[in-house]
């Protein structure tokens, strides 16, 4: 496994941009970036999301079969009050089984969205959320024991703002799709024809799916246009498998406002973030002086022991662009200023006498488990079976776990909590882990502490996984219940 410096180091400096195919460059004007619809539920506490099938044409060439909520790629962002209960409506007009998770909702077992509560084909659910926690920026998913993969690279995600109207006296810019762009990242591969295509070989299965073109907001390379100020930007990555190491050109910082679960006390300036798959981040870059930009990612350092060539060789594994910024005067200016502080948290719970619990995220490593279609992975040797009760976790409780994975990196992932992240490798944690995070990329060991508040039953339990979609469909994955 590279070391965390090593890739830093190698994202930040002489990126080379994967080529793009001739017949990308010969397309027409870049389209300007889309925000998704803003679903804003604050006043009315109600939200309604209609699962369907589309046909997205993302080339100008062939179309492709897609599925999102309530259009026809992805979902709206949807905007919720940080505390105060809300009606959710989930309609399923595909032929298929889904559920809608609300990864980053800390909310009890029964209205969560996993692998147990299925909506049915043409099936509808109406779960109540008791939303009560601190603003951040979350998202929603399938979660369908097996389909979380396909079904989420079809388009079935979805961003979740948690707002308690104050983003103006901390001095963050909260004007939707202006001065505060939400940028869903997902890398996917698309075939001569320009149809996105899902079809994992024995190597992807392994690594997970990645793909060679990075979309923002199911966009294929859009121009952003930004005031010449402050701009915020609400990063999720949404791809299956990349991580991504994200960095402005020319080294402009990235000051991280906010992780996973909540804001941070002040902004932390970054050169390199890496985002692994369902992390969230919240950015501030500025514009004010410094003109256009453009966000890019280095290549992906999960290749583990397995090296370029598992990723599908270097053409899919080096650096891509992400998003240019194009500084527009006719855009107004709120904010232009750095804030010193924003008055958000950080995690500092006592780790003395917690409970201790091991998971160790396992590859299923010799001939015919590793070259299985679909792996054999697992964690403490038992691969996810809906039936199999793994854990059981008492409530108001400081627990301690201490997390290994094998041979790659791997986001792992709880549900119903924000915890903090004690150390990664015995050390402290790298500054984009210390504020709240519901997800954490292992790369060896990490040691977290959580404490959960709501029940969910050994019926309807929570889940601990990997978020590389394919390692968490093959089975590295578990469930708890919480009393
Ligand atoms: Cu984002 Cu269990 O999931
Ligand atoms: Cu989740
Ligand atoms: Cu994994």
């Amino acid at each position: 496994m590279i070391s965390k410096r090593d890739f830093l180091a190698t994202a930040g400096a002489g990126l080379a941009l994967a080529a793009l195919p001739k017949w990308v460059l010969a397309a027409t004007n870049r389209q300007t970036l889309k925000m998704p619809p803003l679903l804003d539920a604050t006043q009315t506490g109600r939200f309604e999301l209609q699962a369907g099938e589309a046909e997205v044409n993302f080339w100008g060439r062939k179309p492709t079969r897609t599925w999102g909520f309530n259009q026809p790629y992805l979902g709206p962002t949807l905007r919720l009050r940080n505390s105060g209960s809300v009606q959710a409506t989930i309609k399923n007009n595909l032929n298929e089984e889904i559920s809608v998770h609300w990864h980053g909702l800390i909310i009890p077992g029964n209205v969560d969205g996993g692998p147990h509560q299925p909506v049915a084909a043409k099936g509808v659910w109406t779960p109540v959320l008791p939303v009560e926690q601190m603003p951040a920026t979350i998202w929603y998913h399938s979660h369908i024991h097996g389909k979380t993969a396909p079904q989420v690279y079809r388009g079935l995600a979805g961003v979740i703002h948690l707002t308690d109207g104050q983003d103006d006296a901390r001095g963050l810019p909260s004007d939707y799709g202006v001065d505060d762009l939400t940028l869903v990242l997902q890398d996917r591969r698309f075939d001569r024809r320009g149809r996105m295509i899902y079809d994992p070989n024995m190597p992807d299965s392994m690594m997970g799916f990645a793909g060679n073109v990075m979309m923002v907001n199911g966009q294929i390379s859009p121009v952003a246009r930004v005031p010449r100020g402050l701009v915020r930007l609400r990063l999720l990555n949404a791809s299956n498998a990349r991580v991504l190491t994200l960095s402005m050109d020319e080294g402009r910082p990235l000051h991280l406002v906010g992780t996973d679960s909540g804001l941070l006390k002040a902004p932390v300036a970054l050169k390199t973030l890496v985002l692994a798959p369902a992390e969230r981040a919240e950015v501030l870059v500025d514009f004010s002086n410094a003109g256009n930009g453009l966000l890019v990612t280095g290549p992906n350092p999960n290749t583990g022991m397995m090296g370029g060539g598992m990723m599908g060789g270097r053409r899919r594994n080096s650096g891509l662009e992400i998003l240019p910024f194009i500084v527009d005067e006719s855009l107004p200016v709120r904010i232009s200023a750095l804030p010193g502080q924003i008055g958000g948290s950080e995690p500092d719970m006592v780790s003395e006498g917690a409970p201790v619990r091991h998971f160790s995220l396992e590859m299923g490593m010799g001939m015919g488990g590793m070259f299985r279609r679909g792996g054999r992975f697992s964690i403490n040797g038992k691969p996810f079976r809906m039936n199999r009760l793994n854990q059981t976790v008492k409530k108001d409780v400081t627990e301690r776990w201490v997390i290994t994975g094998q041979m790659m990196m791997h986001p792992f992932h709880v549900h119903g909590v924000a915890f903090q992240v004690l150390s990664e490798n015995g050390r402290p944690p790298q500054a984009q882990n210390r504020g709240w995070k519901d997800t954490v990329l292992v790369q060896g060991q990490a040691e977290i502490l959580l404490r959960f508040v709501h029940a969910a039953s050994p019926e309807i339990p929570y889940m601990y996984h990997c978020h590389i979609l394919e390692h968490e469909d093959g089975g590295m994955m578990g469930q708890f219940s919480v009393s």
